[in-house]
């Protein structure tokens, strides 16, 4: 059996754990590989809605296995309330059904210090990071300074190693950034009661994961973030620390390319963006707020983990066509079409203008990117509602002849339709 990787082919949000909900009820296990607590992935099952940030998304089914990969920074903390909440919903996510890579590197209430500290200093250049220290845990995991996973099984060396670490980042808080110290014996106690909970849950993730296949299992390795936050293929400095694309699932998860089997961009019917940096077809005003939903819904454009209002704008297939080179891209997965039902007109971004000339490709250098006009083909509206169409030929003719437009411009075929929020709510292209 192989590994299908999912990817968000946008800046994040794009429903990947709703596609990943779809699929996994056919696989034996279900990998995060990159990012932190900054992922927020919403499911809803009938009338319940799971919002997941580390745990992958497969763990609200009951057959597949779900790992958390050596990509990936762990906030203890976060990790242990998420599997109460789980708990409490009824769900078992109980160390038989969920793992942890001992690679994975640890957040610390010094990293969501620094991470506070840098954000402010930043002022009006603020990146907009979700504050939850996912920056500064990669830049120790770089430098060679992080705190893995492994220690949540050596109590010793974890106290140690937290006093050393907090004594550390003490130094830059108070001399570079004029913030409090934090007490590192504190912050040690807090972390070895999550410690004695979470060691259970440790696993030699890459033998894990290449035992599975052995065994002819199908891992799904779910995406967070989106390949425009990617550290080297986004819009930097506006990028997560991590690599969300298919190239970070291999080293996130430790398996080789041979292994993969299926690339699957995960992209909404339109863009929208949380932060700061470039977004090209970004509305304003009404058009912006229809998008967007006035976020009364759990669905509407709102942050799963910070509850900002999400920047919206038309969809673009240069940054679609970026996507599908990064990230190899055999498929695309078209989220929420159901929102762009009663407009007169849809407008989808084909190229951009820079200084004078037409381009396809999307800009690496932000001063390029601040400059860049979207060049528009306009396409005809559908007045019909469509969440309930469940084929391909259910869905009006100018809502099909939508999809066939973002896979033609994109060059990638649309096998999975999402047409509302509740898991039959899909059209598949089988
Ligand atoms: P950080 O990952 O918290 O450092 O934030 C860096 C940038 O990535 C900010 O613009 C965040 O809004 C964005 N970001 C991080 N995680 C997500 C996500 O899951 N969805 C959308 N944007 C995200």
């Amino acid at each position: 059996m192989a590994v299908d990787i999912i990817v968000g082919a946008q800046w994040g949000d794009e429903g990947k754990g709703r596609i990943t909900d779809l699929l996994a009820a056919d696989v034996d296990i279900v990998a995060r590989y990159s990012g932190g607590d900054n992922a927020g992935h919403t499911v809803t099952i009938g009338e319940v809605v799971f919002k997941l940030h580390l745990i992958p998304s497969g763990i609200v089914h009951d057959r597949p296995t779900c790992l958390i990969g050596n990509g990936t920074v762990v906030n203890p903390a976060v990790l242990c309330q998420e599997i109460d909440g789980l708990l409490r919903q009824g769900v078992d996510a109980s160390p038989r059904r969920l793992k942890l890579s001992r690679q994975a590197h640890l957040i610390t209430a010094a990293h969501i210090a620094l991470d506070k500290a840098r954000e402010a200093r930043r002022g009006g250049e603020a990146i907009g990071t979700t504050l939850r220290g996912i920056g500064p845990a990669y830049t120790d995991k770089t430098s060679r300074e992080g705190l893995r996973a492994a220690l949540l099984e050596d109590p010793q060396s974890l106290t140690d190693a937290i006093f050393a670490h907090v004594g550390q980042k003490n130094e830059v808080l108070q001399n570079v950034f004029g913030q409090q110290s934090l007490d590192p014996g504190k912050v040690a106690l807090e972390l070895s009661a999550y410690a004695n909970r979470l060691a259970p849950y440790l696993v030699e993730s890459s033998a894990f994961v290449h035992e599975a296949l052995q065994a002819n299992k199908h891992i799904l390795a779910e995406g967070a973030q989106g390949t425009l936050l990617d550290l080297d293929h986004g819009t930097y400095p506006f990028v997560t620390s991590s690599h969300p694309t298919a190239g970070g699932a291999l080293t996130g998860l430790g398996v080789g390319p041979g292994a993969v089997s299926r690339v699957i961009g995960v992209a909404k019917a339109f863009t929208t963006r949380v932060g700061g940096g470039p977004l090209p077809t970004e509305l304003q005003g009404p058009p912006a707020d229809r998008l967007r939903g006035t976020g009364e819904n759990p669905w509407d454009e709102y942050g799963t983990t910070t509850g900002r209002p999400r920047r919206v704008g038309w969809l673009d297939t240069v940054i679609l066509r970026h996507a599908a080179r990064i990230n190899g891209l055999t498929e695309l997965a078209l989220t929420k079409l159901d929102i762009l039902s009663g407009w007169d007109e849809i407008k989808v971004c084909v190229a951009y203008e820079l200084e004078g000339q037409r381009i396809d490709y999307f800009p690496s250098e932000l001063k390029s990117l601040e400059k860049v006009q979207p060049v528009y083909e306009r396409l005809g509206g559908w007045p019909e509602d469509i969440t309930s169409a469940r084929r391909l030929s259910d869905l009006p003719r100018n809502a099909r002849r939508y999809v066939d437009f973002v896979a033609e411009s994109s060059k990638v075929p649309v096998k999975i339709i999402s047409v509302g929020p509740a898991r039959q709510q899909v059209v598949w292209d089988r």
